[in-house]
C-alpha cells in the first residue's frame, strides 16, 4: 500500500510528536511512523525538567492543560556542597522565569492524545523502517506493520528518531561530521515511593561523587547519583543505594532524606554528541537523532523542543510561499544554540561530578567554581538563565 503526505516524521519522541502537532497547527500534513507501541513510548521513563519557553510552547499550543494542573513549577535549585547548602534564584536572575518538574513521557501522553483526537496519523510498532530518495524529486519511506509492507511518499523526513535510529545514518558517507565527547561516569537513578525532600532539586557535589534529588509528584522522588559507566546494578541492593544517597546529601545541619520503596532503577550514560549538518537534502534530523546532551541540566528534550520549532517555521514557510530560505538555514539556526546547550550540559557535568583521578588540584578548582557560581551574582546569573532555558534567537 502507498500512502502519500507532506511530511514523513520517523520517530514519536517529544521531537517527532511536537513536530506533527505544530505542522497540524498550521494546516500540513504528516504521518509519524514509531518503531515502538503506544504504551511503551507512554511509560518510559526519561528526564523531566521543563524550560520555560517549553512550558510556554506547550501551553500556547494547547496542550499545557495537565501540565498546568499536575506540573511542578520551580522558581530555583539548590547547589549542595561542602556541607551547604546555597539556592540559585531563577525567578530573581532571570526576571520573572523558571522551569516545570513534568515527566517526559508525561508530555508523551499528552502529544499523542492530542495528535489522535485531531486524527493525526501516527503508525505504532512500524517495522523495518527505511529512507529511499532523499535527493530525488520525492523522498520514500518503506515500512512494514502487521508484515505488510507499506510505502509513505513525502515532500519532506523528518528524522526524530532519537540517536539510535535509521535517518541518521541513511545520509550519504562524508555528509556529516560528528564530534564527540565522552565521560568517564554516569547516573543510577531510582523513582521512589517517598515525599520529595526538599521543593527544589538538588545538585549535590561530594567527595563521594555527584548526586541529584528530583521529583515526579508530591509522593514520588527521583533520585540519582555517580557510579561508572559499567556500574553492574545487581551490586546496588535498595539499602546501598538509600546508604550512599544518604551520604552524598548529608548537611552540617539537620536534613532529611525521605526514603521509600524503589520502584524502577536504572543506570544512564553520559556523552555530548553533534551531527553536523542537521540536515541532507530532504532529510532533516531533530532532537536526539542530532545531538545528544549528558542529563546534568536536563536539556535533551528542551532542545529537542526548540528544534521542531525552527523546522516547523520552515515548512510553515515552504508551504505558504513555496520558499525553501528558511529551510536551508535549519541547520545553521538550530546549531547555534545546539552547540551553547552543550557547552551548559558539559559545564554542569564538569562543575559537579568527582573525576575517576581524583586529582586535588581539580577538585579545588571545581570548589572554587561552585563558590563564585554561589557567591557572584554574574555567575549565578549564567547558570540561571541557561537552565530556565536560552531565550529564542530571531532568524
Ligand atoms: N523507526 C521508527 N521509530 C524509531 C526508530 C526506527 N528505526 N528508531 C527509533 N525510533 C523511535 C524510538 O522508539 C523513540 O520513540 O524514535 C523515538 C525517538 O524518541 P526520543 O528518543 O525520545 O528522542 P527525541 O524525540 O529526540 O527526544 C529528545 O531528550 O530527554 C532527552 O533523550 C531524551 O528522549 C529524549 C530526548
Ligand atoms: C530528572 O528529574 O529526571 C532530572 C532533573 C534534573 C536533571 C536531570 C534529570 O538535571
Amino acid at each position: 500500500m502507498k500512502i502519500r503526505t507532506q511530511v514523513g516524521i520517523i520517530g514519536a519522541g517529544p521531537a517527532g510528536l511536537m513536530l506533527s502537532h505544530l505542522l497540524y497547527l498550521q494546516g500540513v500534513e504528516s504521518v509519524i511512523l514509531e518503531a515502538a507501541s503506544r504504551e511503551h513510548i507512554e511509560s518510559r521513563i526519561r528526564a523531566g525538567v521543563l524550560e520555560q519557553g517549553t512550558v510556554d510552547l506547550l501551553m500556547e499550543t494547547g496542550v499545557g492543560e495537565r501540565l498546568r494542573r499536575e506540573g511542578m513549577f520551580h522558581e530555583g535549585i539548590e547547589l549542595r556542597f561542602g556541607g551547604q547548602t546555597h539556592r540559585i534564584d531563577f525567578c530573581e536572575l532571570t526576571g520573572g522565569k523558571g522551569v516545570a518538574i513534568y515527566a517526559q513521557h508525561e508530555v508523551v501522553k499528552d502529544l499523542v492524545a492530542a495528535r489522535l483526537t485531531a486524527n493525526g496519523q501516527i503508525v505504532f510498532e512500524a517495522a523495518n523502517v527505511q529512507l529511499r530518495g532523499l535527493d530525488g524529486a520525492r523522498a520514500e519511506i518503506s515500512f512494514e506493520k502487521d508484515g505488510l509492507l507499506q510505502e509513505l511518499s513525502c515532500d519532506f523526513i523528518a528524522g526524530c528518531d532519537g540517536f539510535h535510529g535509521v535517518s541518521r545514518p541513511s545520509i550519504p558517507e562524508g555528509v556529516i561530521t560528528s564530534y564527540e565527547q565522552a565521560y568517564p561516569f554516569a547516573w543510577l537513578g531510582i523513582l521512589a515511593q517517598a515525599r520529595p525532600s526538599s521543593v527544589e532539586l538538588i545538585y549535590a557535589y561530594h567527595d563521594r561523587g555527584f548526586a541529584l534529588h528530583s521529583m515526579r509528584s508530591p509522593q514520588i522522588s527521583r533520585l540519582y547519583l555517580q557510579c561508572a559507566p559499567d556500574e553492574d546494578l545487581s551490586a546496588w541492593p535498595d539499602e546501598r543505594i538509600w546508604t550512599e544517597l544518604q551520604r552524598r546529601f548529608t548537611l552540617a545541619a539537620d536534613w532529611n532524606l525521605n526514603e521509600g520503596p524503589i520502584l524502577q532503577k536504572s543506570v544512564t550514560g553520559m556523552r555530548s554528541f553533534v551531527a553536523e549538518p542537521m540536515q541532507f537534502a530532504k532529510l532533516f534530523l531533530a532532537g536526539d537523532s542530532a545531538h545528544i546532551v549528558p542529563p546534568t541540566g536536563a536539556k535533551g528534550l528542551n532542545l529537542a523542543i526548540a528544534d521542531v520549532r525552527v523546522l516547523a517555521d520552515g515548512f510553515k514557510q515552504f508551504y505558504e510561499s513555496g520558499s525553501t530560505e528558511l529551510l536551508n538555514r535549519y541547520s545553521e539556526i538550530c546549531l547555534r544554540r545546539v552547540w551553547k546547550v552543550q557547552r551548559f550540559s558539559w559545564w554542569m557535568t564538569s562543575l559537579l561530578h568527582r573525576h575517576v583521578s581524583n586529582n586535588p588540584f581539580e577538585e579545588r578548582r571545581q570548589l572554587a567554581e561552585l563558590d563564585y557560581v554561589t557567591s557572584s551574582r554574574a555567575a549565578a546569573q549564567t547558570l540561571a538563565e541557561n537552565y530556565v532555558g536560552l531565550p529564542r534567537e530571531p532568524y
